[in-house]
């Protein structure tokens, strides 16, 4: 039970690796506030998450005991990012933990020059600015306790370029940049700040995963070619597993890691070490 008594806040927890957070989270203890925009986004040329399944990650959740809170909002909208943390502070009183998971991989698949300029705006606003909306939000409140860790679910795109995924890979680099710039910012005051680096993810049905076959998708390529590639190109020749990703970010949320700020962990098989 390694997060009782703490509460986390995960956005993007409907489906994906928001809800293998959520799951683990709640096995360890965690009291949960699951955010998600629960509905589809004007030019993510993809469904979102929906009600349904934020419901399910909560059913999910609280059959393992976990008291939860689900909120609907989106991280793009400042004043929904504000009054989802003032509702998880009614409800529990404090937050200890903030899982910046809500993403999109797509729009994508396009040369620099084809962007269009909502296009990149769609992208940077909810894949950095999202989580710069939510550390605002929260950070008062966890500088005032002078404790917190605040976990930013980034990418290897966050440390190397991905051919025609130009919008993407910024927003990631920027999130990087925002997890050092905000780590010292309260580092004083005991408040921590992560980044963490998936490689390519299965699809795993349980969690409803679907970016891979989105990626696959924007790159025009069949699904099972994408995973070969990915699965060559990891050198553990394995594509990594939600509840990998979720295990990290366990260790991350828990004391364990209490020394641990400004860091990025990369859960890759090894693909950014060569
Ligand atoms: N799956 C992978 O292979 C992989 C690899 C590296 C990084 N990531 C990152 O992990 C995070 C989660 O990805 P995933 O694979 O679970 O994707 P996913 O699409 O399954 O889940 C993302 C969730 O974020 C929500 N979301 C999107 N925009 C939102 C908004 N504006 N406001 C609130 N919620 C919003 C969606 O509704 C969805 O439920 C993303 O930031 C992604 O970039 C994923």
């Amino acid at each position: 039970m390694q997060l009782k008594g703490k509460t986390a806040v995960i956005t993007g927890a409907a489906r994906g690796l928001g809800r293998a957070c959520a799951t683990r989270f709640a096995e360890e203890g965690a009291d949960l506030v699951l955010l998600d925009i629960g509905q589809d986004l004007d030019g993510v040329p993809y469904p979102l998450g929906s009600g349904g399944q934020l419901e399910h990650t909560v059913d999910l959740c609280r059959a393992h005991g976990a008291a939860v809170l689900a909120v609907t909002a989106d991280v793009r909208r400042s004043a929904e990012c504000e009054t989802a943390i003032g509702q998880a502070l009614d409800r529990f009183g404090s937050v200890q933990v903030l899982v910046n998971g809500a993403g999109i991989a797509a729009p994508s698949g396009k040369a620099v020059h084809e962007i269009t300029e909502d296009e990149w705006d769609l992208m940077i606003d909810t894949d950095l600015s999202g989580a710069w909306r939510m550390t605002k939000a929260v950070s008062a409140h966890m500088v005032a306790r002078n404790e917190g860790s605040i976990i930013n679910v980034a990418s290897t795109a966050g440390l190397v370029g991905y051919r025609h995924f130009a919008g993407y890979v910024a927003a990631k680099h920027g999130l990087i940049g925002l997890t050092k710039a905000a780590a010292l910012d309260y580092a004083p005051h005991r408040v921590r700040v992560n980044a963490l680096c998936p490689g390519s993810v299965r699809d795993d049905p349980l969690v409803e995963g679907r970016m891979l076959a989105e990626i696959a998708r924007s790159l025009d390529v069949a699904v099972e070619e994408h995973e070969q590639i990915f699965v060559q190109a990891q050198p553990m020749n394995r594509l990594i597993e939600p509840e990998d990703i979720a295990g990290a970010a366990l260790w991350l949320a828990g004391d364990d890691s209490r020394q641990v700020t400004g860091s990025t962990i990369t859960v890759d098989g090894g693909f950014t070490a060569r």
